[in-house]
């Protein structure tokens, strides 16, 4: 039986044919440079899944500047150099057939002083995040709520990040605006304690996510800007927007009448059904342009999202990761290789 999911397809608010609906999701490996740039081996891990089939890959998050840094070994693209240490991997994957998209980062709050040269963690509140961050062992930083009048300042960061991105021959740039990092931060009524044109109502919470995506539209056109969010995910248990509906009807009918085209839902963590998957079944009546999701789904759970066109691509996460051939294996009905620590803590 020949299945959607690994047939070609075109997509009017795609960059261009994709030959088949398998996206790799973003996933962080920590991997890069002392000068978080891009190496040989993180070029070959992501040419290896293009060549055995992926259409789609997104990149691990790309930190946009330092002071948004939150991780041990990240990448960046504060600078040209950074940006130009792609250019490797980009080729690469698009010789092999595929398509590359950055994804662009910004950590907030899910930070430390040890990660940002000092500085504290900016975030929508000054309430510190709960837990320990383990990447140091620390509890997460005191961060400053940013003030109004930063924000341009902010969206200049993703501005500029976006621009050396496309620079560098990225098909193009998702922004990563769930799982609770910056844009998360604003949008999330149980972290957002302002009082001003950024906190509050609905309307303002949003405002974050609608300013960024008018000021990057026109760098990076419709067909090459996606913005990734998580309204319900798991992450430490299942949690959603308190106030999903009201978000959902204010943003997507607005993202749309702004220009944008590209949405990915992200639930962080599967079991998709309970997250995603119903998030996706309330979007798609508000959203008839490219949407992608996933977590873990099985070839015909993956096939059925597409043929009830509640998805047009669907991301897999861990299982690429464990199964360069992924997509050779859906084609021969093969059974996939599990995830395990030891695969995770290599690239190949
Ligand atoms: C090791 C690892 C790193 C991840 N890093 C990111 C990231 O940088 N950005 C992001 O949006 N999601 C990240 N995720 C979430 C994945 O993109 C994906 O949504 C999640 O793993 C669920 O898909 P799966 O069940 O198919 O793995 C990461 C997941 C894993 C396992």
């Amino acid at each position: 039986m020949s299945l959607q999911l690994l047939s070609p397809f075109v997509h009017h608010d795609m960059f261009g044919p994709m030959r088949n609906r398998v996206v790799m999701a973003a996933m962080t490996r920590g991997f890069a440079d002392a000068q978080h740039r891009c190496t040989a081996e993180i070029a070959a891990y992501y040419a290896r899944r293009a060549a055995a089939g992926v259409s789609l890959i997104l990149t691990e998050g790309i930190v946009v500047h330092p002071s948004a840094d939150g991780y041990r070994n990240v990448p960046h693209l504060q600078n040209d150099e950074q940006a130009d240490s792609w250019i490797p991997a980009v080729r690469q994957v698009q010789e092999a057939g595929g398509r590359i998209v950055a994804q662009l980062w910004h950590c907030g709050r899910i930070s430390h002083p040890d990660f940002t040269g000092g500085l504290a963690p900016v975030s929508s509140t000054d309430r510190p995040a709960a837990g320990i961050n383990r990447q140091n062992g620390q509890p997460y930083g005191q961060p400053r709520a940013l003030h109004a009048s930063e924000m341009p300042g902010i969206y200049r960061l993703f501005e500029e990040a976006a621009q050396r991105a496309l620079n560098a021959g990225f098909d193009g740039v998702q922004v990563h605006m769930g799982h609770g990092y910056l844009i998360d931060q604003f949008l999330d009524a149980r972290i957002n304690d302002r009082a001003d044109a950024y906190g509050g109502s609905v309307e303002n919470r949003c405002r974050i996510v609608l300013e960024l995506v008018e000021r990057l539209l026109p760098i990076c056109g419709p067909r090459r800007l996606m913005i990734r969010l998580s309204p319900a995910r798991m992450m430490g248990g299942l949690y959603e927007w308190p106030d999903l509906d009201d978000m959902l009807h204010h943003l997507i009918p607005r993202l749309d009448r702004l220009g944008l085209r590209q949405l990915d839902i992200s639930c962080a963590d599967a079991p998709y059904a309970e997250t995603s998957g119903r998030i996706v079944r309330r979007v798609r009546p508000l959203w008839p342009h490219f949407l992608m999701g996933g977590a873990s789904l099985s070839a015909a759970e993956a096939e059925r999202e597409i043929q009830e066109r509640h998805l047009d691509m669907v991301t897999w996460g861990r299982a690429l990761l464990a199964n360069p051939d992924f997509v050779r294996r859906l084609e021969r009905g093969e059974a996939l290789e599990p995830m395990t620590p030891e695969r995770r803590a290599v690239l190949y």
